[in-house]
């Protein structure tokens, strides 16, 4: 959704902001720009890909203040033109966000101005210069407080020796460090440079010169903000010898399980007091959030005995959703930032409901927003395929869910720890492969099962279509006959997930279907009867036998792998597919 960048203060800023931006491509990666100042004039450099397309212009960018920016295109399409920073008369800026009154405060301000771009940012670039009467800070307050929509804004004006960095429902962040001031769109992209960070709020305007920071309200009153310890630390953005980061985020799921279960062991504490009394409980969030909601759906219920219900951000918010004070919304995220689950909490906060966030993110919007805050402890996730975080949200779930039981925890992180081991196992196989090459050839993909395999069928077709491309669905076993089975054939391939020996041979009927239309399948499994009975007719891979409830953390694993040998095979990125981004910070 855009990663923004900025420093003051420091020699070569425009070569700071170009390494800080790499650290920010996650968020997109339509086009990358730049732009420094010297002695109240601007240099700019921006064009459409990534960013390492601007490296060999850093030189030129004179000044020891910058602004940068890597984009994913809403408004206007991937270009030249419509990269950011945008320039207007004495002001620069970068923009992560939306601004949907754009249209109309053009149509205000500068009827029958040409502007430079597509993009909704360039109108405030504008507003800004038609604003400016020799104060920035002044041309800043009377600008955000025009617009609707999103933002998190650095600010470059030629008659101010520093940057003005503002925010409204997007994140940034302020950095400290040896004399020069920094502010980025979040904490991992100013690791290592900077040990104290503020979050900024919503509506806080900071003006950054170098080795000082003043935080002002929207009407330009003093106003404090605390300083905390930058949770980032700069070791986790190595790829430790690992080509993707995708593949090393992949051998980090044993220790997101391990991390995410002794955290929670830690924050639990306050977490009975938001549960005493829920009689309903529902799930929200989006992509690999959502699906690991579908399992944490059958703890709550199979555990806790409490009706769950799982929901699409996006579409809960706009349903008139009945929430009362005995309903929980356990809000997932990784990010802690995607719009749509961020305003489907607010909207439960605003109906009276309790809000429990389990998020990656410890200093988001949605750990502001919810009464209780269960950590998952992924570490930084850079790849935008979700993998180490959607087992952490899982491990998560499970622990919360044993203690809306009032089961023993204890006992549940033993067996955490020993599915934690297992995974190791299953990331060290190089059989996973084998199917790939099937995957990378199929017209479609689908991925089945029943149960808790269901839930992880959904995941493994995001996983795969996300980042191969290939046109893949997940769907419960028994749903085959209903309706998909008119698309197998022998250019489709089918993974069916069978974990649970009670329903093993319902899932076994299904693999038959499919073999007798001969489509090719690969059997991921645990269970021995399966084993013996489908080996001969169809791939199977065998995974280690664990606790029925925790069988996805493994065969999670085993479908994240696939689609990431299948996407090399097809020649794709895996750490940024196309058209996609990692936080999604608007509707
Ligand atoms: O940060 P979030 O968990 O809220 O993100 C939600 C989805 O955008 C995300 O899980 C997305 O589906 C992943 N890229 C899938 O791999």
């Amino acid at each position: 959704m855009c990663g923004i960048v900025g420093v003051t203060g420091a020699v070569g800023a425009a070569g700071v902001v170009y390494k800080r931006l790499k650290l920010l491509e996650y968020r997109g990666y339509d086009s990358a720009g730049i732009a420094s100042m010297l002695d109240g004039r601007f240099y700019i450099c921006k064009r459409r890909g990534r960013v390492y397309s601007i490296g060999g212009d850093i030189k030129r960018l004179h000044g020891d203040t910058a602004i940068g920016h890597t984009r994913w295109a809403t408004h206007g399409a991937p270009s030249d033109a419509n990269a950011h920073p945008h320039i207007a008369g004495r002001f620069a800026l970068v923009h992560n966000g939306i601004i949907e009154n754009y249209a109309a405060l053009k149509e205000k301000y500068f009827s029958g101005v040409e502007f430079a771009s597509q993009t909704d940012s360039e109108v405030v670039v504008r507003l800004l210069d038609l604003f400016y009467e020799g104060d920035a800070l002044a041309a800043v307050a009377k600008t955000v407080s025009l617009l609707v929509g999103s933002y998190a804004l650095v600010i470059m004006c030629a008659d101010f020796d520093g940057l003005i960095v503002t925010k409204k429902a997007n994140p940034a962040i302020i950095g400290y460090g040896d004399g020069a001031s920094y502010c980025a769109s979040d904490a991992p992209a100013l690791a290592g440079l900077c040990s104290e960070i503020t979050v900024l709020g919503d509506g806080d305007i900071a003006a950054l010169t170098a080795g000082r920071v003043e935080f002002y309200d929207g009407n330009l009153h003093v106003i404090c903000r605390e300083k905390i310890a930058n949770p980032a630390v700069s070791t986790e953005l190595d790829l430790h010898g690992c080509p993707h980061y995708m593949l090393k985020e992949i051998r980090e799921v044993p220790s997101s399980i391990i991390r995410t279960c002794d955290a929670y062991t830690c924050a639990s504490d306050g977490l009975s007091d938001y549960l005493n009394g829920v009689e309903r409980i529902i799930i929200v969030g989006c992509g690999t959030a959502y699906n690991s909601g579908l399992v944490g759906k059958r703890y709550f219920e199979a555990f806790a005995g409490i009706p769950t219900e799982v929901e699409t951000a996006g579409e809960f918010r706009y349903k008139q959703p009945i929430i009362n004070g005995r309903t929980a919304v356990i809000a997932i995220s990784q990010s802690g930032e995607t719009a749509d689950t961020v305003e489907a909490a607010k909207l439960v906060k605003g109906l009276g409901g309790k809000v429990i966030a389990v998020t990656n993110s410890p200093y988001s919007e949605l750990t502001r927003i919810a009464d209780a805050v269960v950590p998952v402890e992924a570490g930084q996730e850079i790849c935008v395929a979700a993998t180490k975080s959607y087992t952490g949200q899982i491990t998560a779930l499970y622990m919360l869910s044993l203690t809306l039981a009032g089961m023993d925890t204890q006992t549940g992180a033993k067996k955490l720890y020993e599915t934690a081991e297992l995974a190791k196992g299953i990331i060290e196989r190089t059989d996973i492969g084998a199917f790939a090459d099937t995957c990378a050839r199929s017209d479609g993909v689908y991925f089945l099962g029943r149960d808790l395999d269901y839930a992880v069928a959904t995941e493994g077709s995001l996983k795969l279509k996300e980042i191969s491309y290939v046109p893949s669905e997940g769907y419960p076993a028994g749903e085959l006959k209903h309706g998909t089975l008119a698309l197998i054939d022998i250019r489709t391939a089918s993974v069916v997930i069978i974990t649970d020996p009670a329903l093993a041979p319902k899932s076994e009927n299904a693999v038959e279907q499919i073999l007798s239309r001969r489509g090719k399948v690969l059997v991921v499994t645990n269970v021995k009867d399966t084993l013996q009975r489908t080996e001969g007719k169809a791939d199977v891979l065998e995974i280690p036998v664990c606790d029925k409830y925790l069988s996805p953390l493994l065969s999670a694993v085993v479908v994240q792998l696939l689609a990431y040998k299948t996407a090399l095979l097809l020649g794709r990125d895996p750490d940024k597919p196309r058209n996609l981004a990692k936080s999604v910070t608007v509707e």
